[in-house]
């Protein structure tokens, strides 16, 4: 029986949904975004198939010749959100923003298969989308991967997802913000600044899109030139995933040599993926490619080790003891920074408060993995949180309190798809 919780995020969706593509909340974020898209697309699928395929289907028009797939299209331009088409000037159409975003989307594609009743009438869908998934897979493993470890380097705060993470304040003080100018933030007249990224963040977003236009958008110039290139957990660990799923579905259409090239990708990334190792931490953190410096912050991109399938007795069992220690300093998993951390802050986008998205891909992990009752714990804490306080952007771990916009979109998918059930 539909519950009032179902129906408003099922209303939350609807109303998001501007015609094949939902925006992640009307006001704050009026376009489409990468992987809000993704996990959109499984919160339709509870109430509507077809609609949740087109999700990713639209999402992928805007995928550029390379593969590189945008984490922002901009079907229609809307003047209350900076910085839009005009500051980017990637010259495509649809105009998009010149960085990514965590690619999740084959893993959501595995799980739509998967779900699909009617394979005949999905099938076509699933092999027009499969190449363009593995495109995108390629365009990491060519450009983004410089060390050749199947790590993913970010080239700005904005491709990890993770704005404003403690991770990136090292590896941006190089960052020349002198040419920025002045410019309006928009985010800052919809929602108090006290949650939002600081004006020295901003500055040095600016400052890379700025970096990223004066080469024209030359992506290999950019993995290599950029002044922020960081290795991101958090991007690495759901890349691995998303190349496992993918991989199954290359298996499912017969494409052997696809799955070859995928199993290649996966053996990489699991032969490297210990330089995101901190010994010292004892736990997986990002790491700064052109110092080579971990950022010894655990995040909740930190847990994300067990998503990606990567099986280390004893590092596992140290993230482990990581969750139980942060487990004892939140009431509510799990917070985006370590609550120890001086620089914690429960309500500042990506520095303390809790987002069920990440909630779904820790909690999806530590069930693969085994550890059944840490992935209730993190279900059961995503469900009173949006009990509690409504379909917020994030949540504080300390409070419950909703944190940021609204309505949100990817909330509500996630009450749909998985925080609701038992
Ligand atoms: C924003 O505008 O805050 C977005 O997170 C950028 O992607």
């Amino acid at each position: 029986m539909e519950t009032e919780l179902d129906r408003r995020a099922r209303e939350i969706l609807e109303g998001n949904d501007r015609g094949g593509y939902t925006v992640p909340n009307g006001r704050v974020y009026p376009f489409q975004w990468n992987w809000d898209s993704a996990f959109v697309a499984l919160g339709f699928a509870s109430f509507d198939q077809d609609r949740a395929w087109r999700e990713i289907e639209t999402l992928f028009q805007a995928q550029w010749a390379d593969g590189f797939l945008p984490h922002i299209v901009f079907w229609r331009d809307d003047a209350g959100y900076f910085p839009g088409p005009a500051v980017w000037a990637t010259g495509r159409t649809p105009p998009t923003s010149g960085i990514t975003q965590p690619p999740v989307a084959a893993s959501v594609i595995r799980s739509l298969w998967a779900r699909a009743k009617d394979k005949k009438a999905f099938r076509p869908r699933l092999e027009a989308l499969f190449p363009k998934l593995l495109a995108w897979h390629r365009w990491f493993a060519q450009v983004r991967d410089p060390l050749g470890k199947g790590l993913v380097v970010a080239t700005h705060p904005w491709e990890t997802g993770r704005d404003n993470s403690p991770e990136w304040d090292v590896p941006s003080r190089v960052i020349d913000t002198s040419q920025v100018g002045e410019y309006q933030r928009r985010d800052t007249t919809h929602l108090d600044q006290s949650v939002r990224p600081t004006k020295l963040e901003y500055d040095r977003y600016l400052a890379l899109v700025q970096f990223g236009r004066g080469t024209g958008w030359d992506q290999q110039r950019i993995a290599r030139e950029n002044p922020f290139r960081v290795a991101d957990v958090g991007m690495t660990m759901i890349l691995l995933r998303a190349n496992r799923d993918l991989l199954a579905l290359a298996e499912e259409l017969g494409r052997k040599q696809e799955a070859d090239e995928l199993r290649k990708f996966i053996a990489r990334s699991e032969a490297g993926v210990g330089y995101l190792w901190d010994e010292q931490r004892q736990s997986y953190c990002s790491r700064d490619v052109i110092t080579g410096q971990s950022s010894g912050f655990v995040t909740s991109a930190s847990f994300l080790s067990f998503y990606a399938g990567v099986r280390h007795q004893t590092r596992d069992q140290k993230m482990l003891a990581q969750l139980e220690r942060i487990a004892g300093a939140a009431k509510y998993l799990m917070p985006s920074l370590d609550p120890e951390d001086p620089g914690f802050d429960s309500i500042r986008y990506w520095r303390g408060p809790v987002w069920a998205v990440v909630n779904y891909l820790i909690a999806t992990g530590l069930s693969d993995a085994g550890h059944t009752s840490w992935a209730h714990r993190v279900r059961r804490d995503t469900r009173a949180l949006i009990e509690g306080a409504g379909f917020f952007e994030s949540y504080c771990p300390i409070t419950g309190r909703g944190t940021g916009g609204g309505d949100f979109s990817w909330t509500a998918a996630m009450w749909l798809h998985w925080a609701r059930h038992e």
